[in-house]
C-alpha cells in the first residue's frame, strides 16, 4: 500500500519532497487512519491541523459557506471577509488593526516585505540566523542558509543581514538602512528554538531607535499554539507587522497580513493584490476556528500539555524540551531521525527538524492529557 502511493506519485508529481514511509487513507480528531494502523497525529499535517480532523463544527461551516457563495474576488466586498478579518485584529489584541488576506506563509512574508522597502524606502533586511520565512524571492532571500541550499535567483531583492542568534550585541547590525527586520519567536523549521528575551528585546529596541519596521513571522507559532494568541504576546514586544497562516484557517489554505493602523493608511488600492486571498470558504473557516481557540480554550491546553511532557522528561532517547506550548522541540541523544522512525512503527507521528538531534511536534491544538501519555508510553520503549 506505502509503495503503491508513492509509486503513483512518482509518475508525474514532481519529486522534490523526502516523505514518510505511511500511506494515510483518512483521519478523525488526533488520529490518522494508515490501513489497519491507528497513527497519533503530533505532526499535525505541519502545524495546519490545529482542530485536528473532521471538527464537526469546521465541516458545517465549509458547507453552509460552499452552498452559500464558494467564490468571489476581492473586486467585491463581503460580509464575511469583514467578520474574518475583525475577528483576526480581536484575536490578535496587539495594536494590528488591519488585515490583508492572502493565500500562503511567503506570500504573506514577500508583502510584509515589500511594505516594509516601500515605506521606509530603504534597501537592506536584517533576518535572524536559522530563520525560515518561505521559498518565494523576498522570503527566500531571509531564511537562512537558503542562498547555498535551494534559493535560485541570481540575486536578492534586498540586501540581507542575518543576525546572530540569541546574540544582543549582533543586533547592532540593525541600523538607519535597515529597512525592516523579520523574526521568528519560535523558530519552528530550526526545531521550535524559542528565542531569549533580552535579544528578541535588544532587536525590537533596535527597530523603534533606527525607525526599521518589525516583521514577527508567526506562520508557524500563530494561532495560539504557543499559548497565546501570538507569541509576540509571550514576549511582550509590539510587531509593525505580522504574518500568520498554517493552522488560520484549520486546514484550508490561507495565509494573513496584520499591520498597524499607522502602516496601513499608506497604503492604497493597488498597492497590494491576491486573486484567491480573502475568498469566502477560507474566511468562514477563519473566523470558526478563531472562535474555537478561544472558546474552547485550546490556548490554556496548548501550555498544559507542554507542562506535562516537559515534566515527565528525560524520558528514552529525549534529554531535553523546547519550544512553546504545541510548538515543540525535544532534544535527543540519537539521530532524531532514528526516533522518528521508532515511533512511526508504534503508531505515533511526529516532525523533524534542521537540527539532526531534535524532533519536532506540532499536533493539534485539541491534543489531549491522555495523548501526551500515549505518547510517554511510545517513547519509553524507543530504543537508546
Ligand atoms: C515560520 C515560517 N514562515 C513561513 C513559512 C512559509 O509558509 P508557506 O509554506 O505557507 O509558504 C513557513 C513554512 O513552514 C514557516 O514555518
Amino acid at each position: 500500500m506505502t509503495a503503491h502511493a508513492k509509486e503513483l506519485e512518482a509518475r508525474h508529481l514532481l519529486q522534490v519532497y523526502g516523505q514518510l514511509d505511511i500511506d494515510i487513507d483518512g483521519a478523525s480528531g488526533v488520529y490518522l487512519q494508515a490501513g489497519d494502523q491507528r497513527i497519533l497525529d503530533l505532526y499535525g499535517g505541519h502545524a495546519v491541523a490545529c482542530l485536528g480532523y473532521g471538527h464537526p463544527e469546521l465541516l458545517n461551516v465549509m458547507h453552509e459557506q460552499a452552498q452559500r457563495l464558494f467564490f468571489q474576488s476581492n473586486a467585491v466586498a463581503l460580509p464575511v471577509r469583514a467578520e474574518a478579518a475583525g475577528a483576526l485584529a480581536e484575536f490578535a489584541a496587539t495594536g494590528l488593526e488591519r488585515v490583508f488576506f492572502c493565500n500562503t506563509g511567503a506570500e504573506a512574508n514577500e508583502n510584509a516585505l515589500r511594505i516594509a522597502c516601500r515605506l521606509t524606502g530603504r534597501k537592506r533586511v536584517a533576518a535572524i540566523e536559522h530563520g525560515f520565512h518561505g521559498r518565494s524571492a523576498a522570503a527566500g532571500a531571509v531564511t537562512y542558509g537558503a542562498s547555498e541550499r535551494w534559493y535560485g535567483f541570481p540575486r536578492a531583492p534586498f540586501e540581507v543581514d542575518f543576525i546572530e542568534r540569541n546574540n544582543p550585541d549582533a543586533a547592532e547590525v540593525i541600523g538607519h538602512d535597515t529597512a525592516a527586520v523579520i523574526i521568528e519567536l519560535v523558530q519552528g523549521v530550526a526545531g521550535a528554538v524559542d528565542l531569549d528575551t533580552p535579544f528578541v528585546k535588544a532587536v525590537a529596541d533596535a527597530c523603534s531607535r533606527h525607525g526599521a519596521l518589525l516583521i514577527v513571522d508567526e506562520v508557524q507559532s500563530g494561532i495560539g499554539r504557543c499559548g497565546e494568541p501570538f507569541a509576540a504576546d509571550l514576549y511582550g514586544i509590539q510587531p509593525d507587522l505580522l504574518t500568520t497562516a498554517k493552522s488560520l484557517a484549520g486546514g484550508f489554505p490561507c495565509g494573513a497580513l496584520l499591520l498597524t493602523e499607522a502602516i496601513a493608511s499608506e497604503l492604497s488600492p493597488g498597492d497590494l493584490g491576491t486573486t484567491f486571498g480573502g475568498g469566502p470558504l477560507a474566511c468562514a473557516l477563519v473566523a470558526a476556528v478563531l472562535k474555537i481557540v478561544r472558546r474552547d480554550n485550546l490556548m490554556a491546553n496548548a501550555k498544559e500539555r507542554f507542562a506535562q511532557l516537559a515534566a515527565a522528561l528525560p524520558l528514552g532517547p529525549v534529554t531535553g524540551i523546547q519550544g512553546k506550548g504545541l510548538l515543540i522541540g525535544l532534544r535527543c541523544e540519537p539521530p532524531a531521525r532514528d526516533v522518528q522512525k521508532a515511533l512511526l512503527a508504534a503508531g505515533m507521528l511526529t516532525g523533524s527538524s534542521a537540527d539532526p538531534h531534535v524532533l519536532r511536534l506540532l499536533p493539534p491544538l485539541v491534543l489531549e492529557a491522555r495523548h501526551i501519555d500515549e505518547f510517554l508510553e511510545a517513547l519509553n520503549k524507543v530504543p537508546v
